[in-house]
């Protein structure tokens, strides 16, 4: 079977950042702000917290991740192993807060087997902490998920919760920095309810101060209709039509991040598009195989956690 007719080309994404500090040479630098990005009385914690990089030497491209080194040991005496964060700021910082970096951190907090509380270790420790207290991070981590460098490349962005990091640094780069971008801006982005809508709800709304006719934002609230579940693959299907012009026009990068939950549905809905576009019928392994050359002809980027 040849995919090549089929298939958009490779398309160069920036390069990101080598890893400049790893857990064994950390770097500790200060937090700047911690807030609240979901209203005082909403059952969950969600952070954005702002961390200073003025007078050090690190350096990231929208996309990475930081690693965090939470304080103290593990049950096994063992110093607590790094959590990956991913930055939610454009390079250089946040509007009016020059040479930092953001994180957007859920509080981690679970009843176990057993009905006992259990709080996560790294996102407690910086849900926790305040104005001036110092963090021991690494990195910059990851160098797949990386904008175009192609101006005119199609973006379709697909968040869940804070799977919404990384897209408020591109949506940010392009908007606040005048990064050039020429083509459609999608970004499908799902939480629970309109109070925990992330940078789009009473508390915080960058997303809704950023109007272009670029950009196109659909919200998916999963439990705001007691009676209707909507998922970001949901709404995906619902814009069939819009999204299916972009995969036709071949010059596209889907991005992913979130719930690792949201990836099955939406590799389907990509595998139906493309069967029912190009009358392919696909095995399973030459959809794997299609679906692996998506990957690495840098079209389909995944980050779940
Ligand atoms: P831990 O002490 O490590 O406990 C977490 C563990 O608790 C889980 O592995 C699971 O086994 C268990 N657990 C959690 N919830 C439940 C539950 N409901 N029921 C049963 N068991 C449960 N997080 C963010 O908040 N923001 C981000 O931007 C972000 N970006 C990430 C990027 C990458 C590339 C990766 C890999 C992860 C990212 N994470 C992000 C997740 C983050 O790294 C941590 O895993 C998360 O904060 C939990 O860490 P913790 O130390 O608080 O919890
Ligand atoms: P729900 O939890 O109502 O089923 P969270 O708040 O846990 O971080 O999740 C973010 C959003 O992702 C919630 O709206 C959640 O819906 C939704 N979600 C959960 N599972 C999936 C899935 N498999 N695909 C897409 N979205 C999902």
């Amino acid at each position: 079977m040849k995919f090549e007719q089929v298939l958009p080309p490779f398309v160069k994404i920036i390069e990101a950042q080598d890893m400049l500090y790893k857990p064994k040479n950390p770097l500790k630098i200060r937090v700047v702000q911690n807030t609240k990005l979901v209203p005082e009385d909403y059952e969950e914690d969600v952070r954005h917290i702002i961390l200073d990089l003025k007078n050090t030497n690190y350096v990231y491209t929208e996309g990475q991740s930081l690693g965090v080194l939470p304080p103290g040991v593990d049950e096994k005496g063992k110093p607590h192993k790094l959590r990956l964060y991913s930055i939610a700021s454009p390079y250089g910082g946040d509007p009016d807060y020059p040479n930092t970096v953001s994180l957007c951190v859920k509080r981690v907090v679970y009843k176990n087997e057993n009905g006992q509380v259990i709080k996560g270790v790294c996102s407690n420790y910086l849900c926790d902490l305040k104005e001036g207290d110092e963090v021991l991070v690494t990195g910059p981590a990851g160098k797949h998920f990386s904008l175009p460098e192609d101006p005119n490349t199609d973006l379709i962005f697909l968040a869940t919760g804070t799977g919404i990091a990384p897209f408020r640094a591109f949506l940010f780069k392009f908007f606040y920095q005048n990064h050039p971008h020429n083509a459609k801006i999608y970004l499908f982005f799902g939480t629970r309810y309109k109070k925990d809508h992330l940078y789009a709800n009473d508390i915080n709304n960058d997303f809704l101060k950023l109007k272009d006719d670029r950009f196109v934002f659909y919200s998916a609230l999963s439990r705001e209709n007691p009676n209707k579940k909507i998922y970001v693959q949901h709404l995906l299907e619902e814009h069939k039509e819009e999204i299916e012009e972009i995969l036709k026009r071949k010059n596209f990068i889907i991005y992913i991040c979130g719930l690792k939950g949201m990836e099955d549905p939406i590799i389907r809905f990509l595998r139906s598009f493309y069967e029912k576009t190009y009358s392919l019928t696909l095995s399973e392994p030459e959809w794997e195989e299609f679906f692996n050359q998506l990957s690495r002809l840098n079209r389909l980027v995944i980050e779940t956690y």
